[in-house]
């Protein structure tokens, strides 16, 4: 078995895995509560705050766990614009966010509010100085993607940062889901505001994730409950779930200077050897360009029937993002750097862990070629 599909998600280290079982079953009592069980499960999720606030550098009391990037995405862009719906109600976003960033979008546009959605350029990158223009004296928040998690471009961040440094009352989200452990992620320097991560991209397990809510940063929470997560996030906390993100994150980080120069062989071994085949067109640009994604299209086969014969080798990639590659849409990414819809419609994603071989890359290749030309030549 091959697994290509880690932008989807990753399969969990065994040490994550563990650490879930023990606190799970060892230290399940409610943080919430007030005896000794209480305190100790309270203890852990303390520890497991500060242990992925020291791995971002940023302090502890601006981490909020979630549910993963779904969730701190809705929370950021929605809780920011309930709040500070009295100063503006105007947002800055691209065309090639995450559906959990541009349906919150959609959402708040049927409120009232005025969405500005930038485009990209061909190689799938918004431009830093049309950010700056499309600013308005009731801009409240503006959210661009760091990593896109269909074509693997790293999006302008630092110069947006740079930029809004000049207009402190707007808030800028950051969805750096894909980027974590693949690229450097710098909140304080780049002048974030509030950030999204999900642990399930990175080895540990779905349904965990946090906000980071620069200190000082209020939101208007969406659930209403025990107040847990200092009000921001009602809902008794995965205690477990948290400690096994904290030993995820920690064990990316570790492993990632060895692992991203491996992962850019990897990725550039299965740049060259696509280039050399025919009939394929590669939509990742060289430059601004995450390690771990490569998408490209096999023109005159659709992606789907592609997929299932990897599939039946061993191998596994995806369409385009894992969310909506069960829907038939071409990529809404592709499309906004102007790929025509024939092309989207074969688009075919690889994304990488650390743990993937140059080995395996060959093998891909071998099977990649083969079957392209099996399937022309039954099409014929
Ligand atoms: C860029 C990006 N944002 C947000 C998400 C959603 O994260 P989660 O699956 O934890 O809800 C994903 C998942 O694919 C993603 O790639």
């Amino acid at each position: 078995m091959i697994y290509f599909d880690n932008s989807a998600t990753t399969k969990p280290y065994k040490e994550v895995l563990d650490s879930f079982v023990k606190v799970s079953s060892d230290y399940f009592g409610n943080p919430s509560s007030l005896h000794s069980m209480g305190g100790q499960a309270e203890k852990l999720l303390s520890q497991a705050r500060e242990q992925v606030a020291s791995l971002l550098k940023v302090k502890a009391n601006e981490i909020y766990f979630t549910s993963g990037g779904t969730e701190s995405n809705n929370i950021a862009i929605k809780g920011a614009a309930f709040l500070n719906q009295h100063k503006g109600r105007h947002l800055i976003t691209s065309s090639i966010e995450h559906a959990s960033v541009r349906e919150a979008m959609e959402y708040l546009e049927q409120e009232g509010y005025e969405i500005t959605i930038l485009p990209v350029d061909k190689n799938g990158i918004v431009s830093a100085l049309d950010v700056e223009k499309s600013i308005r004296k009731d801009t409240i928040l503006i959210s661009i993607m760091q990593v896109n998690n269909e074509i693997g471009t790293v999006q302008p961040i630092e110069e947006i940062g740079k930029i809004l440094k000049n207009f402190p009352s707007i808030l800028f989200h950051v969805d750096a889901v894909q980027a974590v452990g693949k690229i450097p992620v710098s909140l304080y320097e780049n002048r974030v505001d509030l950030c999204s991560i999900s642990a399930h991209k990175f080895h540990g397990l779905k349904g965990t994730g946090a906000l980071f809510i620069r200190d000082g940063l209020r939101l208007t929470p969406l659930f209403s409950g025990g107040n847990q997560e200092r009000k921001m996030r009602s809902g008794t906390e995965n205690v477990a779930g948290a400690v096994a993100m904290a030993k995820a994150l920690r064990m990316t980080m570790e492993k990632s200077g060895v692992g991203i120069a491996e992962m850019k062989i990897i990725q550039n071994l299965l740049r060259r050897g696509l280039t050399d085949m025919e009939g394929i067109q590669i939509h990742t640009p060289e430059r601004y360009t995450a390690p771990h994604i490569l998408n490209f299209s096999l023109i005159g086969i659709k992606s789907e029937v592609f997929i299932h014969a990897l599939e039946q080798k061993g191998i596994f990639v995806s369409t385009t993002s894992a969310c909506s590659s069960k829907k038939k849409s071409p990529s809404k990414t592709l499309l906004s750097m102007g790929v025509p819809e024939n092309l989207a419609d074969s688009a075919i994603r690889i994304s990488l862990s650390f743990d993937n071989t140059e080995e395996e890359a060959k093998a891909v290749l071998i099977a990649i070629e083969k079957i392209a030309n099996q399937l022309r030549k039954v099409m014929k």
